[in-house]
Parts: C-alpha cells; structure tokens; sequence
C-alpha cells in the first residue's frame, strides 16, 4: 500500500525541470475533437496508433494527452482518482503502458479546485473530483500511472471555499509533482486570466495565454492578436500557449488551417494536435508533418515571434531564428493580393513590404526563390512564410 505523505513539500526541491521543454513541446489532446463524451479508451489507443504510422510521432509529437472526462464519477474510498469503468476499462495505468510501449508519452487532465470544467460547462456527473485538498495524492496516483505531462486546468477553482488564487493553485501542484520525482511536464490553463506569463514560468512549462479556441476563423484571429507583446515571457522551458491546434477539424478552410499552423509556428507556441488523427486527410497530416513548419516551431533559439507591421489587410511578421529569420506575409482580408519579389524587396500594391537578405525559401513550398524574382498571389488567410539565412 502506497503510504500518502501529509507534509507540505519540500523547499529544497526544485519546482521545474525546463529541460523538459527545450522547444515547445508538441502532441495531441483529445479536447478539440472528442470534447467530454467521445473520449474513451477506444479512441485514445486508435489515435496512438495513427500517431505512430501517420508519421507524426516521428515528425516531434510525442505527448498524447488524454482532457477532461476521463475520470469515474467519484474517488475510490481511499480518496483517489480512479478512471471511468465504461469508457476506460483497462485503467490509467494500463494505458500509460499501451502508450509508452508506441514510443510516446502520456498526459493526464486535473483540476485544482473542487470541480472540472466538464462538470461545469457540461453536465458531468462528477463529484469532487477536482484536485484541492488532493494535490499529493493526485500527483502520487499519475506518476504511478506513468504519466509524463499534466494539464491543470483552473475550472472556477476558487469557488466553494477554496479560498485559492491563480499563482498559489499552480504553485501548489508544482510543488506536488515535483515530489513525486517523475519528470512530468506541466501545463497551466487558466485562459490567461491573471496575466500568467508574469508568473507561471516559475512552475510550468507552458501556460495558456487566451480563452478557448473554437474552429473557426474568427477564433484563431481573436487570439492570434492577442499573443502580441507577450514575447519576451517565452523561451527554452517556458512558452506561452495560445491553445490546441484546430487544424483538421471541421470549420477552417484548407487554407486557413496552414495559415493557423504557420502563426503557430512564428508564435513558439506548443504544437498539440486535436483532431482525429485516425482519419485525418493526406492534405492534414502533410500539413502537420511539414517540415518546414516544424523545424520554425522548434528552432533552439526559442525566440518567439511577433506581428512587426501592418499594411491594409495585410500583416508583416518575424521570427528570428538561430539561423537566420523567418517572415510571414498574411493576409487577412476577403480579397487575393498580389505579392511580389523582385531584387530582394517584397512588394504589394507597389508598396515595399520587407527586404530580405540573403538566400531566401518559400517555406510552405519548400523551394529556393529564384534571384530573377518571384510572385505569389495570396488568398484570403492565406499567409506566406520566407525564411533567409541572414538576418
Ligand atoms: C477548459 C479548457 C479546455 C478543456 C476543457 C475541458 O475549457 O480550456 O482546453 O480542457 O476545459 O473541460
């Protein structure tokens, strides 16, 4: 029998690893896709193994984590966490095995009040199944469940007496996994509410920076333009989180999701996957395995990039990377554009854009542009990445 530890932790061990998220870390969740009554065991090993012969394991995304709704209606009557005996029969433990044995890692979803968001938002017919007052134990049941990446989602959590904040909530659980002595990496959710980024790469690896995506265009905008002047916040160990990928997922347009993806990428923002990996189109896994994506989300440098100017409906953005950098042309608006390169000036509407210096890819295309000069025609949302190699 695992005996609980009642002491507070102790000040001496460290709150963080960041070597656990050098570059933004990368994998699925199963929220975006299978929200709270889809999910099941069923569908998370189905996804495990499309993970593995899709190609995106290999291509970085290593973590798949299991979101809300996992979780049996109650603790056991020891007071722990156990699984939904319809929907996950084998158990946490068993699954964490069946994860790890396809090479990948496996994430779990708590909350540190008294509810989760499913309870709230939809009907979960849960009780106290939130973390508070459990933190240890909670911690202590997933290390020995194998899990290697914890959401913690803050779900209201200063209701019902609580009497938590933003920063003690998370502290409190860093504290925990931290005395478990399993790498575990750690993600913080609350939306962005209490200005996280001033605080939260103290304890987390990653930590939400905005409400909810949805899959829609308006969505990955209304976010997008809020990210601005958050970079300085990130880095190696610790990146501000605009939320999961909605690439795939019903809503966006082909083109809108390549250009979600690309602002992903100049954002340094993890790359979790949240669609259903298993039938996705070949269109959706090229885009998600391209390596030139890839490679901008996960430069070592992990300088995060930014909006750096705007000219009608389009924008201008940078990414400095250890190589070079990378500019984004997008354009917002309903019309097609014009863009033009010609002696290393890009141009739209006769109007100079940026210069580039340098040889210069288009990076969605994966070519070389030629020196003789370049034109692309834009469609709406669409955006345009060229990287040089001189700054
Ligand atoms: C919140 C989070 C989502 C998801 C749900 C689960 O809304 O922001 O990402 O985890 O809770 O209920």
């Amino acid at each position: 029998m695992r005996v609980m530890s009642t002491e507070a932790p102790d000040a001496a061990v460290p709150l963080k690893d960041a070597t656990l998220a050098a570059t933004p870390p990368m994998g699925w969740n199963s929220w975006n896709r299978f929200r709270c009554y889809e999910l099941s065991e069923e569908v998370v090993l189905g996804i495990a193994d499309a993970m593995v012969t899709s190609g995106m394991r290999d291509a970085g995304y290593h973590y798949l984590v299991v979101d809300d709704c996992w979780q049996a209606f109650a603790r056991d009557d020891a007071g722990n966490l156990a699984s939904h005996p319809k929907r996950f029969p084998s158990g946490m433990a068993a699954l964490g095995e069946q994860i790890h044995a396809r090479g990948l890692k496996f994430g779990l979803y708590l909350a540190p009040g008294r509810k989760t968001c499913a309870m709230i938002y939809d009907r979960y017919p849960a009780r106290e199944i939130g973390s508070f007052g459990h933190e240890q134990r909670d911690a202590q049941t997933l290390a020995g469940w194998g899990v290697d990446y914890l959401k913690y989602d803050w779900c209201k959590a200063n209701r019902g007496g609580t009497g938590l904040d933003f920063e003690g909530a998370f502290e409190r659980m860093a504290g925990a996994l931290a005395e478990t002595g399993r790498p575990i990496l750690y993600s913080i959710s609350e939306y962005g509410s209490s200005r996280p980024w001033q605080w939260a790469g103290r304890y987390g690896h990653l930590w939400r920076t905005t409400p909810d995506i949805r899959a829609r265009w308006s969505s990955v905008l209304k976010i997008v333009d809020r990210q601005h002047g958050l970079a300085p916040f990130a880095g190696p160990g610790g990146w501000n989180d605009p939320d999961m990928l909605e690439v795939g997922n019903e809503g966006l347009s082909e083109i809108e999701a390549r250009s979600h993806l690309m602002l992903w990428a100049l954002l340094a923002a993890p790359l979790m996957t949240g669609n259903d990996l298993r039938t996705m189109s070949a269109v959706t896994r090229e885009l998600l395995t391209h390596p030139g994506l890839i490679s901008i989300s996960q430069d070592v440098l992990g300088r995060q990039g930014e909006r750096v100017a705007r000219h009608g409906s389009l924008e201008l953005w940078a990414r400095a990377l250890s190589d070079g950098v990378v500019h984004g042309v997008l354009n917002r608006g309903s019309r097609p554009t014009r863009v033009e390169l010609a002696d290393g000036v890009v141009r739209a509407a006769g109007r100079e854009l940026l210069r580039l210096s340098g040889a210069a890819v288009d990076v969605f295309a994966g070519r070389a542009l030629s020196a003789g000069g370049e034109e692309w025609q834009l469609a709406p949302h669409e955006m345009l990445l060229l990287r040089t190699s001189e700054c």
